[in-house]
């Protein structure tokens, strides 16, 4: 699958502690994990975790999951033993916390033995204010936005609109687009509230994020469907592709549907949104043809 296609609708955190979660992530329909040595492992169980983590990961299942690994900051006495642990462990990424200049970046290239691509969490101001440059490193391929720590420096309070988070949201959407990242939105901390998660991935979805990240499997299959093409987005893409081939045909620049106008900008979308759901489909239908 190529990395432009490859869907990144949910990507589940999974604590490098926990037996029972990482064995139950093999099964779960996430399309990206995020396995966990940072801040869902407390000081005391980072040596056993990074045993068990690198065990799993050399025990395998995960299938088609994009398999990512976050290590702890460069600030903590930690992340270099993480990467030793990992060195030899099958990693699509490594997720860097609290990332914020490229330098920080170069600093773990330096330290890695193989050419793995880095994820970075933009969850500090100064991460955000130097997005830009981050994405640019080469070795940058994603970002995941941390809002719990980003709300915790800016002193900003929990709106369920999101409005104190949303110039950060934009700036690493900017960020990522301009460098050709991946961009994951933030977690939704009350795990059980349904409609609060599907308010929150519609406007991470309509804000343009690939995905969300997530802390309980109950998370998935909302955030699947709210960022996959829906059947009338389908629908409506092929009849916009259809006529723009009619209206081309007959020596027309623009064609219109539904009252709107379709340019070949509109084409571009609308081929990327089918692109999309054919490659969520396929994979689908072999995890089903693997169950
Ligand atoms: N990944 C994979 N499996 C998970 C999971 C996760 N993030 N969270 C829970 N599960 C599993 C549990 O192991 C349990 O599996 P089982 O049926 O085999 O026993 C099942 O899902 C149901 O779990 P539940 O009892 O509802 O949750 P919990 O009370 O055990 O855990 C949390 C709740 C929030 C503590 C837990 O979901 C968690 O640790 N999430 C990740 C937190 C994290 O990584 N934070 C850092 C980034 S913000
Ligand atoms: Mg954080």
């Amino acid at each position: 699958m190529s990395e432009d296609t490859r869907p990144y609708r949910s990507v589940l955190y999974i604590p490098g502690s926990k037996q029972r979660a990482l064995d139950k992530a093999r099964s779960l329909p996430v399309d990206a994990i995020i396995l966990d040595l940072e801040d869902a492992v407390t000081p005391e169980a980072k040596p056993a975790a990074r045993k068990t983590l690198a065990t799993a990961l050399g025990e395998g299942g995960y299938g088609n999951r994009v398999q990512i690994v976050r290590i702890n900051g460069l600030e903590t006495p930690w992340w270099q033993d993480d990467i030793a642990a990992l060195a030899d462990s099958d990693l699509d990424a490594i997720l860097l916390p609290k990332v914020n200049s490229p330098e920080d970046i170069q600093r773990l290239v330096d330290a890695l033995a193989s050419p793995v691509s880095v994820w970075a969490m933009l969850e500090t101001p100064l991460g955000i204010l130097n997005a830009q440059s981050i994405a640019a490193h080469p070795r940058t391929a994603g970002f995941v936005v941390g809002t719990n720590d980003l709300a915790k420096e800016l002193n900003c309070r929990f709106r369920a609109d999101r409005l104190p988070l949303l110039t950060a949201l934009q700036t690493v959407l900017l960020a990522a687009r301009a460098e050709g990242v991946i961009a994951i939105d933030g977690v939704y901390n009350q795990f059980k509230d349904v409609a609060g998660l599907q308010f929150e991935c519609e406007q991470g979805r309509d804000l343009g994020f690939d995905g969300k990240s997530l802390i309980h499997p109950a998370q998935i299959d909302l955030a699947n469907q709210v960022f996959a093409p829906s059947v009338s987005e389908i629908a409506l893409a092929q009849r916009q592709i259809e006529a723009f081939k009619q209206a081309s045909d007959a020596g027309q620049g623009v064609a219109v549907v539904d009252g709107t106008i379709v340019e070949n900008l509109h084409v571009e979308t609308a081929q990327r949104l089918l692109d999309q759901a054919q490659v969520i489909a396929e994979q689908a239908a072999i995890e089903q043809a693997g169950t």
